[in-house]
């Protein structure tokens, strides 16, 4: 028997991916780009023990086992790193060597994030980056971090980009077998060190629509997603990485609100329309927009967006930061009972993902 831990951190998208064209292979409609936050703070944690004994593989979320036997992307997870395993197997062998045949045993998965599940705050990306990652450590298996992407892509889309620290594009490739649909850093966590991120929770809720199920029908149903996927996320992902390279904080900003704005037309867009954001969601968004309007030069000082679920991340220059968690105390005092906003000061940064 071997046991393996590791934790991976979540990424939020400043442009989203919301939509498939091969739900099976996961194969994105549009490119995304995302920003990949601390472990300190926000992470998933998990276990992984393989075993001649064990009779299935099987999962524990939470504390809670799941049952596993119809989540076929758990188990693409399962298959390609066994797949890559048993080929070292193999070639071991040819060397005349021999290495445990790990690849043959089930596994036991246990796995806890620290922050909510299925709320909106991507524990879909840092669950599967982890179940990804601590498999190729129990496994051996050479740190090709691309190949791991293009494996935890298959069990989450947006979990391919938690592979990578800093700011991380997912490009979705043309392929119909999926091989050039991977993550790429577009800059490393230490290049803008004055960029944090606050996460508001405003509802720890399991969503009522997962992200899976939400964005194909948005594929099925909406005029305006082809219209977001053709003409609009192209030009921004252009804009974006410039802006990213440059540091320019008013066009990030920018272009952050209304790629997340655009999400949630595209979701109010589905039939029947999915709505990800409730009123504690929609006073945040009116706040910072009154807090831009208040700088004296015109320049934007912070900027919200919005998963698939109510809570809010909202980016901004550290200088900022102080006078923004004012802000939202003051309106969301923590005693009341309806709203929770619970500000965690984050800072942009990937530590590599731990093993023990
Ligand atoms: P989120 O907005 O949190 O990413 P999703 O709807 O995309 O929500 O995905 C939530 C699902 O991801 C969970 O119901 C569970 O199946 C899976 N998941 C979340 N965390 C983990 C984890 N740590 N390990 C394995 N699977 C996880
Ligand atoms: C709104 O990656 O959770 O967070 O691929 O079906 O697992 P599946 O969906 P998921 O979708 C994330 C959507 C998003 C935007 C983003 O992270 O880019
Ligand atoms: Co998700």
């Amino acid at each position: 028997m071997k046991t393996v831990t590791c934790t991976a951190p979540v990424n939020i998208a400043v442009i989203k991916y919301w939509g498939k064209r091969d739900t099976g292979l996961i194969l994105p409609t549009n490119d995304s780009l995302s920003v990949t936050l601390s472990q300190d703070i926000l992470h998933s944690k998990t276990t992984i023990s393989a075993a001649k004994e064990y009779s299935h593989d099987r999962l524990w979320l939470n504390g809670k086992e799941e049952d596993i036997t119809k989540n076929k992307r758990m188990h693409n997870c399962f298959r390609e790193t066994r797949a890559l395993r048993q080929q070292m197997e193999q070639d071991a062998a040819q060397r005349g060597e021999t290495l445990e045949p790990l690849s043959s045993y089930n596994v036991h998965v246990c796995s806890e994030n620290n922050f909510p599940t299925a709320a909106g705050l991507a524990s879909s990306a840092s669950g599967l980056a982890a179940l990804v990652f601590t498999l190729a450590k129990l496994f051996d298996l050479p740190s090709n971090m691309s190949e791991l992407s293009r494996i935890a892509r298959q069990g989450s889309g947006s979990a391919c980009r938690s592979l990578f620290g800093g700011f991380v594009a997912w490009e979705m490739g043309s392929k119909d077998d999926g091989s050039d649909s991977l993550a790429v850093q577009v800059a490393p966590e230490t290049h803008w060190p004055e960029l944090e991120a606050l996460i508001c929770v405003v509802s720890d809720e399991k969503k009522g629509t997962s992200s899976t199920e939400g964005m194909q029908h948005t594929v099925n149903t909406s005029p305006l997603l082809q219209h977001r996927i053709k003409e609009v996320v192209p030009a921004r992902m252009a804009e974006m990485k410039k802006a990213i390279h440059n540091r320019d904080f008013q066009t990030f900003a920018e272009l952050t609100m209304q790629d997340s704005n655009q999400f949630h037309a595209v979701c109010l867009d589905t039939y029947p329309p999915i709505f990800y954001l409730n009123d504690t969601s929609r006073a945040i968004m009116k706040i910072i927009h009154e807090y831009n309007a208040t700088s004296p030069d015109g320049k934007l000082k912070a900027a919200y967006t919005y998963d698939a679920g109510p809570n809010a991340v909202i980016y901004a220059p550290k200088e900022n930061m102080r006078e923004i968690i004012q802000l939202i105390a003051h309106y969301f005092p923590g005693s009341s009972d309806n709203y929770f906003v619970d500000p965690y000061k984050l800072f942009t940064s990937t530590q590599d993902l731990v093993s023990d």
